[in-house]
């Protein structure tokens, strides 16, 4: 009898499906990280999301690196340092609706081709990169409400 007559148990995949985290480890995501603040502040279509930052990107390059590994499967360090994953607080302060959302996820998108991720791993990256970057929208629409022009002191 052939190995096909036989009906045994399918024997279980001989990888195990990996998380991105395992996919990238600590050094691929600090190599997406830095390529993605590199066509954040170079590629103009970034320009307005790239206007909100502050001009030393080295502070938010480190916590998105922390937050993403965490996020990826790997050891929860933003948690460690912050005590939350809900990224609401942090971008409160920002005018974040689609348009500013999109600008986020073509810089990922651009950054993970700069890495030379593979096919599977930005597939498996899309739909979710979408949900978070959702969830940081603040805004339904894209353009902030025109400022009070008696104000003279007005802030972001
Ligand atoms: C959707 C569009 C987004 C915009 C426009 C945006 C913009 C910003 C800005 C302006 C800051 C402050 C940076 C600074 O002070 O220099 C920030 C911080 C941060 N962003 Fe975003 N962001 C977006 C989406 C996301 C997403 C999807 C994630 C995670 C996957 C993320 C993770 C972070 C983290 C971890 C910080 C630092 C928060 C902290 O201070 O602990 N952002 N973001």
């Amino acid at each position: 009898m052939s190995e096909q007559d036989n009906h045994s148990p399918q024997e279980p995949p001989q990888t195990p499906p990996q998380t991105p985290y395992e996919i990238l480890g600590d050094q691929g995501i600090k190599d997406l990280v830095k390529a993605f603040y590199e066509v954040m502040d170079t590629d103009p279509e970034a320009a307005e999301i790239r206007a909100m930052h502050a001009e030393d990107l080295a502070p938010v390059r480190s916590k998105l690196v922390s937050y993403l590994v965490g996020w990826m499967g790997g050891p929860p360090v933003y948690l460690a340092v912050t005590g939350t994953v809900c990224l609401t607080d942090p971008h409160a302060a920002y005018h974040i609706g689609p348009r500013q959302r999109d600008q986020w996820l073509m810089c990922m998108d651009k950054a993970l081709e700069r890495i030379g991720a593979s096919e599977a791993l930005k597939n498996m990256l899309r739909i979710p990169m979408q949900q978070v970057a959702e969830t940081v929208r603040n805004q339904d629409e894209s353009e902030p409400a025109p400022k009070d022009p008696n104000i003279i002191a007005v802030g972001r």
